[in-house]
């Protein structure tokens, strides 16, 4: 549910804890999901994101009906400098799927390498099924290992069959505490592959961005063209 969680009256009595063994990574069904880092520049389309996102599912996404207002509020304190924020963009750069992975200040000699980090995410509805949730959570992990994060956090409601799913996949010990639930997520320390994975995916989601962009102001100046009625370039 994000790092907005803590504004949920919690209910601290355990009634239930699903501890799983970790499990070795599946096969996806999916192909392979661009994903691209976003900054304080992009609050905008991070906002529109997240309005778009109706009463349940702001509830599913945050722990309560977040009004607009509220949503506005978290998009505006959204600490980029420390955590990290990524997202899916469709063709016409419509941010569809959007990940914030908040990392707990560390209270040791490194503040630098923080311990924990909470994951929170959403997918429009109509990109849903496709494996995004599922591939922001995995690059999430990635992401966090390697700033030396040996633990990811998420809060869900125990309803939440998709994040539960997701998270269950990728090994998480879940604890359900009434309508709430909260999963760990232990990791691995980082390696000369995990370092690897990590550039490599980043490289790729800034190029496919630029290439979506390339293609969205060519298409925009072919419809200019077209409303002008001018021959297409050839
Ligand atoms: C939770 C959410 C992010 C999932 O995104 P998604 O892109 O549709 O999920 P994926 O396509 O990656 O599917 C992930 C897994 O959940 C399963 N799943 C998807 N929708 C499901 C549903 N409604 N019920 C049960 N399982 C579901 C998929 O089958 C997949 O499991 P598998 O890999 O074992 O087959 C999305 O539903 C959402 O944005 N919900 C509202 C906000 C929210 O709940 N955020 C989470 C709180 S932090």
């Amino acid at each position: 549910m994000g790092d907005t969680s803590s504004e949920i009256a919690q209910d601290n009595s355990p009634v239930g804890t699903t501890a799983q063994a970790p499990q070795p990574a599946r096969p996806r069904a999916f192909g392979w999901v661009p994903i691209r880092s976003l900054s304080a520049r992009h609050r905008p389309r991070i906002l529109a994101h997240l309005l778009a996102l109706d009463v349940n599912d702001r509830y599913l996404r945050f722990g309560y009906a977040a009004a607009d207002d509220q949503i506005r509020r978290y998009v505006e304190r959204i600490a980029f400098e420390r955590d990290e924020v990524f997202g899916v963009f469709n063709r016409r750069l419509d941010l569809i799927a959007l990940a914030h992975l908040a990392y707990e200040p560390s209270v040791d000699a490194e503040p630098e390498r923080p311990s924990t980090a909470e994951f929170g995410v959403s997918v429009a509805v109509r990109g849903r099924g496709r494996g995004y949730g599922a591939r922001l959570f995995d690059h999430a992990v990635l992401r966090a290992r390697n700033r030396g994060v040996d633990t990811i956090v998420i809060h869900a409601l125990s309803e939440n069959a998709a994040m539960l799913r997701i998270v269950g996949n990728a090994g998480a010990t879940i604890e359900r505490t009434g309508v709430d639930a909260e999963a760990h997520l232990r990791l691995p320390p980082e390696n000369f592959a995990s370092i690897m994975a990590g550039m490599v995916e980043q490289q790729l989601g800034e190029l496919d961005y630029q290439f979506k962009q390339g293609a969205r102001r060519r298409d925009t100046v072919l419809e200019i063209g077209a409303r002008n009625g001018d021959s297409p370039p050839p």
